[in-house]
């Protein structure tokens, strides 16, 4: 199987593919749709869960979901459909760098997905361009809660997205011309439920078909994110999610 179908197994138990709670995605959601008929946008959708929970709390809100990889789209679309709700979210796979939209939107979401425009400054610059004058964005990211070893950095900085502790991201982006309204830093609870839920849903997979050709594959995965989880990044990268408007 390919990543993003591993990625879409991954995620059976906790939809959302960031380490916060379903709490924490409610609140971070109220504080965002501020009219009843906003238009959404969530560049790098996953699954498409932060919407749908979005529509299912604002029965007049739209909403559309752009992501490289439709391998979540199908349940969330299900889900939407037994909620009445089908009609207000259009999914879509596309790279989200070449994604062009002719709307507005009221609240742009970019939660774990800025490393699609390789960092944090030119997810903002395209979140911006998809905004309406009076919008906001939802921005999540990783920063370094503690300070890592030498090879952690390593692996985790292996593309172009370099991180750094949380002031510094802040500062980043607030001298970027944004301003935070809102925020929330995940708690080592909403870390350790994130990874349990991504390491035990596959393996659990894994378990219950050991005569799928891709059973070995997706149980060294699991094994592998756990390892790596345990021994190098738990309690050293940060997630923080904030509500961001123009500063201008
Ligand atoms: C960590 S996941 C976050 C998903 C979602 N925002 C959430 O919080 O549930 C990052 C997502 O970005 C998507 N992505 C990465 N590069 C992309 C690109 N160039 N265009 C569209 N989506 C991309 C991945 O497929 C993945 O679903």
């Amino acid at each position: 199987m390919d990543r993003h179908e591993l990625s879409a197994l991954a995620h059976a138990d906790h939809p959302i593919a960031s380490p916060v709670s379903e709490g924490t995605v409610g609140r971070l959601l109220e504080r965002a749709v501020r009219r009843p008929d906003a238009h959404l946008l969530d560049l790098g959708c996953g699954s498409g869960t932060w919407l749908l929970r979005a529509l299912e709390a604002h029965p007049g809100a739209t909403a559309e979901g752009v992501d490289i990889s439709d391998a979540g789209f199908g349940r969330t679309r299900a889900a939407a459909a037994d909620l009445g709700i089908a009609d207000r979210l259009e999914l879509s796979r596309q790279d989200v760098t070449e994604f062009r939209s002719g709307r507005k939107a009221d609240v742009v979401l970019s939660v774990g997905s800025a490393y699609a425009f390789g960092e944090v400054l030119p997810a903002l610059d395209a979140a911006r361009r998809h905004l309406a004058d009076d919008g906001v964005v939802l921005f999540g990211d990783c920063f370094w809660e503690a300070e890592p070893s030498a090879a952690l950095r390593a692996e985790l900085e292996d593309g172009p997205q370099k991180y750094a502790d949380l002031a510094t991201t802040i500062a980043a982006i607030t001298d970027h011309g944004w301003t935070p309204v809102y925020g929330h830093v995940s708690t080592l609870e909403e870390w350790d439920e994130y990874e349990w839920c991504w390491t035990g849903s596959l393996a659990r997979w894994a378990l219950d078909n050991p005569d799928h050709p891709d059973h070995e594959q997706a149980l060294r995965a699991s094994n592998a994110h756990r390892e790596g989880w345990l021994n190098g990044y738990r309690g050293v990268l940060g997630f923080v999610v904030l509500l961001l408007r123009r500063t201008d």
